[in-house]
């Protein structure tokens, strides 16, 4: 089964991304297919990067980024809920991607992206893309933008309005599609 890691790539404790990522768990678990796994950079809590070595090396001095580069390892596939900060992705996100290097090369994702304004945070996802691509990364094809984030919170968490689950299978579909590809690739090569 297809290994799924959901990281929720917002820091800040009061982060409308926790229960965002926790509905997006869960609708991964129903779709089926997916061993999913949710992953809380908060929870992380990596410092900025300190390693003296290139991530390239795989030679990490730090246990933290040990264990980060783990987690990471085993994923066959992401799905990044990813804030959009002042018209771009987030400082803590980066640095969570570049202490890694060879963990994410090959592996296929999915971006959620969210914001209080219009755009659900497409700029941010747009603004990942050519760095996602100097991974060696594969982006699924369609992508959810989820505007005025702060309405759809309420007691009870994240309330999806009725289109989005449809789309979220969109993007769950291009991601095991693109798992399957690079198997296939793997089993003729
Ligand atoms: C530092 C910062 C910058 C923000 N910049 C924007 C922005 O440019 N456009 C926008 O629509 N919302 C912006 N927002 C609102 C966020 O998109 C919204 O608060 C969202 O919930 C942030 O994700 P988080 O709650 O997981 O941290 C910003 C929020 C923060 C904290």
């Amino acid at each position: 089964m297809t290994r799924l890691h959901v990281i929720s790539a917002a820091t800040r404790p009061t982060s409308a991304g926790r229960p965002l990522a926790r509905w997006v768990t869960e609708q991964a678990r129903e779709r089926g297919g997916f061993d999913v796994t949710s992953v809380d950079l908060a929870e992380i809590a990596l410092p900025f990067l300190d390693e003296p070595e290139y991530a390239s090396t795989g030679n990490y001095a730090h246990q933290h980024t040990r264990d980060w580069s783990a987690l990471v390892d085993s994923a066959d596939a992401f799905l990044f809920v990813l804030p959009m900060y002042n018209g771009g992705f987030t400082a803590p996100f980066k640095n969570a991607i570049d202490f890694l290097y060879n963990e994410w090369k090959g592996k296929a994702v999915g971006i959620v992206s969210y914001s209080a304004g219009p755009t659900g945070g497409a700029p941010a996802a747009e603004m990942l893309l050519p760095i996602l691509s100097r991974l060696g990364m594969l982006p699924a094809e369609r992508s959810v933008a989820i505007p005025g984030i702060p309405k759809l919170l309420g007691p009870e968490g994240f309330q999806a309005p009725e289109t989005l689950a449809g789309e979220l299978a969109g993007v769950l579909d291009d991601v095991a599609e693109l798992v399957a590809g690079r198997a296939a690739e793997a089993v003729t090569v």
